[in-house]
């Protein structure tokens, strides 16, 4: 069964504690935390304080995605908001190995994200270092935008390097997700679905979160 992470960045930011609530009773198994600069990517979300209050207010795991330049600043400051993996993207990392033995460190998973047109290729080097490989299939910095469909060709092929290696890194697909397109991304070896939209814009949240679920 594949890993829901409803994305906090459709959440409704006025009743945070209600789609907390909503999320607690849901068959949710992470929380996607989206923390943007306004620098690595066109858009500012949310920092430490929001972090630190839906920590307090959710049993789910919080995933959270750093669409920021020089992560290396923060990894201890997330850690201390609550954040149990701490994603950083390769194309702001010129030190990533370096970054993902910090966030192990501290004792949270570490994951590495690309961005739609960084190869997998990419990753040959570090991927035995890594828990999770977020592939972003929308250009990250917005909600509700188009699934890129060259997504697909990318998780097969990093399902191929995870397997060569012997590996059990985690594949999670971030943008534009839906009821679908979910089933041809699990089938290309996805094992995390990011959902914002398509939970939080749907009648019944809990219900379409059931509904990835069983895919
Ligand atoms: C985009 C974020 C995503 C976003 C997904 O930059 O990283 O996590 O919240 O939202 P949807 O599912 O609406 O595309
Ligand atoms: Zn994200």
């Amino acid at each position: 069964m594949p890993i829901i992470a409803p994305s906090l960045l459709s959440a409704d930011f006025l009743n945070l504690q209600k789609d907390c609530t909503m999320l607690n009773e849901s068959d949710a198994d992470w929380f996607h935390l989206d923390v943007m600069d306004g620098s690595f990517v066109p858009n500012i979300s949310f920092g430490f304080p929001i972090i630190e209050k839906v920590r307090k207010a959710t049993t789910k795991i919080c995933d959270v995605h750093l669409m920021i330049l020089e992560p290396g600043k923060y990894a201890e400051a997330f850690k201390k908001a609550g954040a149990d993996i701490l994603t950083v993207h390769i194309e702001a990392c010129p030190h990533l190995h370096r970054n993902i033995q910090q966030i192990k460190g501290l004792g949270m998973r570490a994951g590495v994200a690309l961005n739609p047109h960084t190869p997998v290729s990419l990753l040959l080097d570090i991927i035995d270092d890594v828990d999770m490989v977020c592939l972003m299939s929308v250009n990250p910095g917005f909600g509700g935008q188009q699934f890129i469909p060259n997504t697909i060709n990318k998780i097969r092929a990093l399902k191929h390097l995870i397997k060569d290696k012997g590996l059990h890194t985690l594949i999670e697909i971030d943008g534009g997700v839906t009821l679908e397109n979910a089933p041809a991304i699990l089938h290309a070896g996805a094992d995390v679905l990011v959902a914002g939209n398509t939970v939080f814009k749907s009648d019944d949240p809990q219900a379409t979160i059931a509904a990835l679920k069983s895919l």
